[in-house]
């Protein structure tokens, strides 16, 4: 199974959504604009809004059809476009750069350091007058180094956005992420933490950037299509709406969101407790290990040629190998194939007006790469082939088969650590 809320579906979830199918309205508005609200309509995706606002601790937020657009919508919603730089890791998924270039921005790419997310001073060698925000990743559920990084983008004027695609529930420091930014992006897809099947969410503070949001997530209107429309919208929109039906499963899913995490970091604890031992054997850090949500274990080996032959003898593969989360694996980010051969925005006005456009090559990031090639991921909840090959644990087992896997790990590590 992908996810861990993939692995709960169960009686909650078919109940809310029989509850929408019954109402006969699948619509996030209900019914056409004017008329009187048929009390039949259950308003579920203005529910999960105002659930998820209130489980992070902010005023607002956006229910849109997946994490990419919830991406699109927070970087719209914070009016990044043409002739901004955006800093992004370079491990990551393709969506957080696609976003980017989709906004007729361009991605600056930025290593990671040990805790496997965007290093701060990276952060700060990257920084042109261009730049206009900074895209931070928590990958697989480990908070980034949000103080530091909210720190830079305060010094230097810019904007901090919080890709919280993989880390629903995750906190740092106490707070739920996704608060710390000036806004942040989740995705529900089946992967991630909880899911609705596809799905996503913009979380802001900021009224102006929440109305920003709304609007482009449906076509220029102003919040819940209230108020007069012709003559105010803001701008372009696009539709990039959510439904009653996945709103409904989301709400189950949140629900289950405490005993989810319990049963992963329970879970993750005990399998670093029983390899932690192994000599030479290094965790990736965590700037807040409380506020980890524990689908993955990712471990460090000695070298690059340990880690591969490990790997192999467990049938996975290093994450340097693992598929589309790094940038040297991303031929249509690294060569810039975009839509038309025109190339925009990277080759487009304003970018060649001022010192040439951004090149993109494998290998331009050695830190990234060296600790990659040293790294493996071990699933503790998450079963991504992008991430990891699923090597671990499920949502679905306990302490027995935790201690069973382990034991598999430390016997194949006995052979290289010593
Ligand atoms: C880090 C990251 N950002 C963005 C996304 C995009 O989410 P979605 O697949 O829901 O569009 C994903 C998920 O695949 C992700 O892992």
């Amino acid at each position: 199974m992908p996810g861990p809320g993939m692995e709960l579906i169960g009686e909650e979830e078919i109940a809310e959504v029989l509850e929408v199918l019954k109402s006969g309205y699948l619509f996030r508005y209900g019914i056409s604009l004017g008329a009187e609200v048929d009390p039949r309509f259950k308003g579920k995706v203005y529910e999960v809004e105002r659930v998820w606002a209130q489980h992070s601790g902010v005023r607002y937020a956006v229910a849109v059809n997946s994490g990419t657009s919830a991406l699109l919508t927070a970087l719209s919603g914070l009016g990044v476009g043409p002739g901004d730089e955006v800093i992004v890791p370079g491990y990551t998924f393709v969506a957080s750069m696609s976003s980017i270039i989709f906004s007729r921005a361009v991605p600056v790419l930025a290593e990671i350091d040990r805790t496997f997310n965007l290093d701060p001073a990276d952060v700060e060698a990257k920084i042109t007058p261009r730049t206009k925000a900074i895209m931070v990743v928590h990958m697989t559920g480990v908070p980034a180094r949000l103080n530091e990084l909210r720190a830079i983008a305060d010094q230097h004027g810019l904007l901090l956005i919080e890709d919280c695609a993989q880390a629903a529930g995750a906190t740092y420091r106490g707070r739920p992420i996704g608060a710390i930014g000036h806004a942040g992006a989740f995705s529900f897809n089946v992967y991630k933490t909880i899911t609705s099947g596809d799905g996503g969410m913009v979380i802001t503070d900021d009224e102006e950037t929440y109305r920003r949001a709304f609007a482009f997530h449906d076509q220029g209107h102003s919040p819940l299509r209230t108020g007069v429309e012709i003559g105010q919208r803001p701008f372009i929109g696009l539709d990039l709406r959510f439904t009653e039906v996945q709103a409904a499963i989301l709400l189950a899913q949140i629900r289950k969101l405490p005993r989810l995490l319990s049963h992963l970091r329970t879970n993750q604890k005990l399998y670093h407790d029983l390899i932690a031992d192994l000599p030479g054997l290094e965790f990736r850090e965590s700037p807040d290990p409380n506020g980890d949500i524990g689908t993955m274990l990712t471990v460090l080996l000695p070298t690059a040629e340990i880690a591969r032959r490990l790997a192999a003898d467990l049938g996975t593969k290093v994450l340097s190998e693992a598929g589309w989360h790094v940038y040297n694996n991303m031929e249509h980010i690294l060569e810039q194939r975009t839509v038309t051969p025109v190339q925009c925005p990277f080759v487009c006005s304003p970018y060649t007006s001022r010192g040439g456009s951004m090149r993109y090559r494998k290998g331009m990031l050695p830190n990234t790469d060296a600790l990659l090639a040293r790294a493996l991921n071990i699933s503790i909840g998450v079963s991504d082939p992008g991430l990891s090959s699923g090597f671990g644990v499920t949502m679905r087992d306990g302490e027995s088969v935790v201690r069973e896997r382990a034991a598999t790990f430390r016997q194949a590590a006995c052979k290289y650590l010593r």
